[in-house]
């Protein structure tokens, strides 16, 4: 009778971990051990089934054939499940008082056109006009002239404009320039709510586990300077809808803003706007950096 000793679950495990220990690239060797480890552990702490395993191959099966380069599935699930904002939090950790960083999303579209200081971003009618202006400076106070704001958003219909083929290419986005005493200005409009893309997989997980698709109403910026360190953020609706549940976890309490009412004679009221509208006030703070940086995240969803 044979006496040869059973393999045990640890015994598969520490094979696999162990199969790196020749990886020449040290952190590549970090990172395919850590990731052996800790996906043989989920398997171990939830005791994954066979039906289980093969439901999770299906998912990423379906997540490989929604993905084109336009539908960026990978990604959603990185921003559903936090990933994206932990990775950012963890490789951009940010002095007290610059303005925080937040998820870049699939609807951001470079080339944006330049438009003048206090310029619509919207080219036809998506919802209540909404003045967006504040002051752009570094970390010191000093005032940073010439930076560039790359801004971007949905309307009232909640879509952005990649999303919407009616919509003109250049709708509700722009770039502008700061002035040479920090200061920025435009006129966007308030921005809606809206589901991030879940007719894939990613919206599937939504639906089995309880969890919505909204994110709360909110305008994309990434700001960018020579000497200062590119930073990706957002201008949230301080009474949106969803603040405390936003489907990414992209909502950081120093980054929500309010829309003040005004009224339609008041004499601040911008050029181009006919009745009601709102004025946010969202001032930027910048970290001084040799190396500015650039969002990487390149997904986009049609
Ligand atoms: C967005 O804000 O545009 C967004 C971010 C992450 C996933 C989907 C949409
Ligand atoms: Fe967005």
């Amino acid at each position: 009778m044979s006496t040869t000793t059973r393999t045990t679950p640890e015994d598969i495990t520490a094979a696999v971990v162990a199969s790196f220990d020749g990886c020449t690239d040290e952190r590549l060797r970090v990172l395919a051990q850590a990731f052996a480890k800790h996906l043989h552990a989920f398997a171990t702490e939830v005791g994954l089934t066979q039906e289980e395993w093969e439901a999770g191959i299906a998912l990423l099966t379906a997540t490989g054939h929604i993905t084109d380069d336009r539908r960026q599935e990978f990604i959603l699930w990185s921003d559903s499940l936090g990933l994206s904002m932990l990775v950012d939090a963890l490789a951009n950790p940010l002095p007290e008082g610059a303005t925080e960083s937040t998820v870049l999303g699939p609807f951001y579209l470079a080339g944006a056109p330049l438009r003048e200081y206090g310029a619509a971003i919207a080219e036809e009618p998506a919802g209540d006009p909404a003045w967006v202006y504040g002051t752009v400076t570094s970390v010191d106070g000093e005032p940073v002239a010439g930076a560039e704001l790359d801004v971007w958003q949905n309307g009232d219909n909640r879509l952005y404009a990649v999303q919407d083929p009616d919509a003109p290419d250049d709708h509700l986005r722009g770039r502008f320039r700061t002035r040479d005493d920090g200061t920025y200005a435009f006129l966007a409009v308030r921005p809606v709510p809206y589901t991030i893309p879940d007719d894939g997989p990613v919206g599937a997980m939504l639906v089995a586990t309880g969890r919505h698709p909204w994110r709360p109403a909110h305008i994309h910026m990434i700001v960018r300077a020579q000497g200062y360190r590119t930073v990706a953020t957002h201008v949230f609706d301080a009474a949106s809808e969803y603040l405390d549940s936003d489907a990414v976890f992209a909502v950081k309490p120093s980054l929500l803003r309010e829309f003040v009412p005004r009224a339609a004679d008041d004499a601040e009221r911008p050029a181009g706007v006919d009745g009601d509208w709102f004025s946010v006030e969202n001032d930027l703070v910048l970290v001084p950096s040799a190396e500015p940086g650039e969002p990487t995240d390149p997904g986009r969803t049609a």
